[in-house]
């Protein structure tokens, strides 16, 4: 049997029957007071009966000064409970462990989201024409943070979650703290780009002990200064001397290289060389087809996720077993109902042209 229908137990216990993974996908469809709206469910549910062996949630916000888009979902309070339920109970009604990612959007949050004034490191803006320029969090208020990480930690397991994820990739706050843009800070949390993160990962961890933790990181960034691969070396190193289940590594596509440096090969072949099995690592980006999920693991990865595909595709992982034809772009006719899509998603893919291939009727 091919290695991806092989199960994997991480060091917490946890067991996945495979090595298909359900990459963090934001909905943009939950209700205005953060709470799961009913047309997400059927959505999550279709892809966890497909066969996977996690479903990572989109990500959840822990605190609201962290409230990255219209739609996105709370667990910031007690009063998420049930709505964060629904969604681990739609999950492992598909066969699946439910992991809940958990984040905080920095400077990344609309203004309007978050009483006008996004929070980050320091009162950078992003380099993105017409970003609003943040707020540097006061230390106190960095000591909350890392305590709402903790809270949602609690929730999720409360609420039957089989592990949570720290989304400390793709711009948000963990990696505005260790980017050398987004952090021109002169106290300690500046002096160590790493403790903040490194300060949420511990507060996981010790919230619920035993619990399975992954922490998901974006190696390198565009801009000048930003994040390099040296910069991510020592983060991973950090890391793996912690007891998390698996680092997620956000990639646009898994065989891509540096941005910026010169050595052989890919940047997760490169970033495996680092980890050199101290943890499991996720893999994600531009995969497609059994040949890619292969491909991926064959670099040494031990799990494979999907976003894109997953939406265009919802029986993936059946059909990459069987053999039968993948359905890699969205359809464009009734695509809300064909592949139960909630309207939020289904909206901004409609909207962003060039994220997803669309596929056109004939009539
Ligand atoms: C609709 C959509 C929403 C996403 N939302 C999240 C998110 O909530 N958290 C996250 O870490 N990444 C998010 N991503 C990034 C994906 O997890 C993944 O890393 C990226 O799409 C590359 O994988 P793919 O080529 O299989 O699509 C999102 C991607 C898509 C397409």
């Amino acid at each position: 049997m091919s290695e991806l229908f092989q199960p994997i137990t991480f060091a917490s216990g946890l067991t996945l029957k495979n090595r298909l993974v359900v990459a963090p996908m934001t909905t943009y469809s939950s209700q205005p007071n953060g709470v799961i709206s009913p047309d997400e469910l059927p959505y999550i549910r279709r892809r966890a009966e497909a066969g996977y062996g996690s479903f990572i949630t989109s990500a959840c916000c822990v605190h609201p000064s962290g409230w990255a888009f219209q739609g996105q979902w709370q667990c910031s309070s007690d009063e998420f409970l049930d709505s964060l339920a629904s969604v681990a109970d739609a999950i492992h009604a598909g066969g699946s462990k439910a992991i809940l990612q958990i984040h905080h959007g920095g400077r990344q949050c609309p203004p309007e989201l978050v009483n006008g004034t996004p929070v980050s490191a320091s009162a950078i803006p992003n380099a993105r024409p017409n970003s609003a320029v943040p707020r540097a969090l006061e230390e106190d208020e960095i000591l909350e943070i890392i305590e709402a990480f903790a809270q949602a930690t609690i929730r999720a397991k409360q609420t039957g979650y089989d592990g949570v994820q720290i989304h400390g990739a793709n711009t948000y706050l963990l990696q505005q703290f260790v980017s050398p843009h987004s952090n021109r800070r002169e106290d300690s949390w500046g002096q160590d780009c790493l403790k903040f993160p490194l300060a949420v990962t511990d507060a996981v961890l010790n919230a619920v002990p035993g619990y399975s933790v992954g922490y998901r990181f974006s190696p390198e960034e565009p801009e000048t200064p930003g994040i390099r691969i040296t910069d991510t070396i020592a983060l991973v190193n950090a890391l793996c001397d912690r007891p998390l289940d698996n680092l997620d590594i956000s990639l646009r596509d898994f065989r891509q290289p540096s941005l910026h440096e010169s050595f052989e090969g890919s940047t997760l072949s490169k970033i495996l060389e680092v980890i050199n099995d101290r943890l499991p690592l996720i893999a994600v980006g531009s995969v497609k087809s059994r040949e890619d999920a292969e491909a991926v693991l064959s670099t040494g990865a031990e799990l494979v996720a999907v976003a894109r595909v997953a939406i265009s595709e919802p029986e993936w992982p059946q059909k990459i077993q069987s053999g039968e034809t993948i359905r890699t772009k969205v359809v464009a006719k009734n695509m809300r109902e064909v592949l139960t899509l909630p309207n939020g998603l289904a909206t901004k893919i409609e909207q962003v042209p060039g994220w997803f291939e669309v596929e056109e009727s004939e009539d």
